[in-house]
């Protein structure tokens, strides 16, 4: 166990190298059990869920090596249809493996990822979809015993545009009989990625990135290389940081259009920021004007920046108000910054931030891997120090953070925590 100590008050200025995608990087591991042959994924972020999610592959009897940022997958053949509980339990993308392993065994057996701090995450969607293409779905004993003989190809429309729905629906069916469409799904640049990979892998999916995605199944799915995309949130992350330090920062291996809703709130916020080709420089000198969010599926404001965003506002000049429109218990982080001095209501999906001068040091925890962004953030804004507990949230979706906020000017550590 450890923890963050945070010394607020300096401006970051400098470099820093944004890591591939996470949540790109998650999907298309479990869409590599869809062939027998070897899968390099190249700019593979080096993170806790990363690691879990190919210990399920090398559970089906699976390789995986990781040589840096390299990852080198080879599932020859399906030894097991099983996915270990213990992992499962703290991988809640582990559910991704529903749609490939079908496609490519007919069978999988796996513990209902079940919710976590930000909400309940049902995956009525995921069943619905896959019972659509022809699966069994069973539920024994908080096991999902799923089985399909053949799937065969089917018009499917999401009631939500749920990103994993879509995504382990499309893995299905890439290697069902005939022509899949799904409409309504999530149109996340993870889910072009996504889509773009299985092609490589010689399947046959349209319409990634808009409403409607079309599939049309195949019988062999071969190797393939594959560079994972940079990842939006992380980027996000740091331009915020710079934002809010009163930074100069120059946040590389971006894809500006995949930041407009963040960038577009930054600028009303009066933040001075220039798109480079490899990347977005950010000047800011400290002060920012409140600005209201309201969070939306793509190409809306990203929930995930909701955490590290109203953090910011917390020291903005104004009153901004913050609407949680995807998850139902996405605010944890209010009481933390509360402890901050950050003066903040709640009201159901609202959140009502009264933007103070100062914010001090204090104990906070990161209660899931955003809102441990947005401790981050706050404690550099803080005058004092503050220590942040749950840093394993952290260490989930941000890779390296202590050395790429320390290589910026910015005072953190990471301490052992004496165990209980
Ligand atoms: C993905 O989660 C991301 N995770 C999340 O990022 C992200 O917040 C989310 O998409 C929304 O963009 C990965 O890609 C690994 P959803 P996912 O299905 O697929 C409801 C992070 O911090 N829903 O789009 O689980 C659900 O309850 C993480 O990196 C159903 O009702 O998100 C939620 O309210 C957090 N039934 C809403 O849809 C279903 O079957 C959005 O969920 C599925 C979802």
């Amino acid at each position: 166990m450890s923890k963050l100590v945070v010394s607020g008050g300096k401006s970051l200025e400098g470099r820093v190298m944004i890591s591939g995608a996470k949540n790109a990087v998650l999907p298309i591991i479990a869409a590599s059990l869809l062939t027998g042959e070897r899968v390099r994924l190249d700019e593979a972020p080096d993170l806790i869920d990363v690691e879990h999610m190919c210990r399920i592959i090398q559970a089906f009897g699976g390789k995986v090596e990781r040589c840096g940022t390299q990852l080198d997958i080879e599932v020859a053949e399906i030894q097991s249809c099983e996915a270990p509980y213990e992992v499962v339990d703290q991988l809640r993308a582990s559910i991704f493996v529903m749609g490939p392993l079908l496609a490519r065994n007919g069978r999988v057996r796996i513990n209902h990822p079940g919710g976590c701090a930000i909400g309940s995450r049902p995956i009525n969607l995921h069943i619905k979809g896959l019972e659509a293409l022809g699966a069994q779905v069973e539920m024994d004993q908080g096991f999902l015993d799923v089985k399909a003989k053949r799937l065969v190809g089917a018009r499917i429309f999401l009631d939500f545009p749920s990103v994993g729905a879509t995504e382990n629906i499309m893995m299905a069916a890439s290697a069902a009989q005939g022509v899949t469409t799904i409409e309504n799904v999530a149109m996340e640049p993870e889910i072009v990625d996504l889509a773009n990979f299985i092609n490589e892998l010689g399947g046959k999916v349209r319409g990634a990135g808009t409403s409607v995605i079309q599939v049309e199944g195949v019988t062999n799915f071969h190797g393939a290389r594959h560079t994972v995309i940079p990842d939006r949130i992380e980027a996000g992350s740091y331009l915020l940081l710079a934002a809010a330090t009163g930074g100069d920062v120059f946040v590389e291996n971006v894809i500006s259009a995949h930041l407009q809703p963040l960038l577009a709130k930054m600028a009303e916020a009066g933040i001075a920021f220039r798109e480079e080709d490899d990347g977005i420089r950010v000047m800011s000198s400290g002060k920012f004007r409140a600005v209201d969010i309201k969070t939306q599926v793509h190409p809306g404001f990203p929930t995930d920046l909701q955490a590290i965003f109203l953090a910011w506002m917390t020291r903005a000049a104004g009153m901004s108000v913050v609407v949680e429109t995807i998850f139902e218990n996405r605010f944890m982080h209010v009481d933390e910054l509360r402890r901050m001095g950050a003066e903040i209501r709640v009201e159901g999906r609202n959140a009502i931030i009264q933007g103070k001068p100062r914010l001090f040091g204090a104990n906070v925890t990161a209660t899931d891997l955003r809102a441990g962004a947005a401790m981050i953030l706050a404690a550099l804004m803080a005058e004092g120090v503050s220590e942040i507990y749950g840093v394993q949230h952290i260490d989930r979706g941000y890779e390296n953070i202590v050395a790429k906020i320390t290589a910026l000017g910015g005072k953190i550590s990471r301490l052992p925590v004496a165990a209980e």
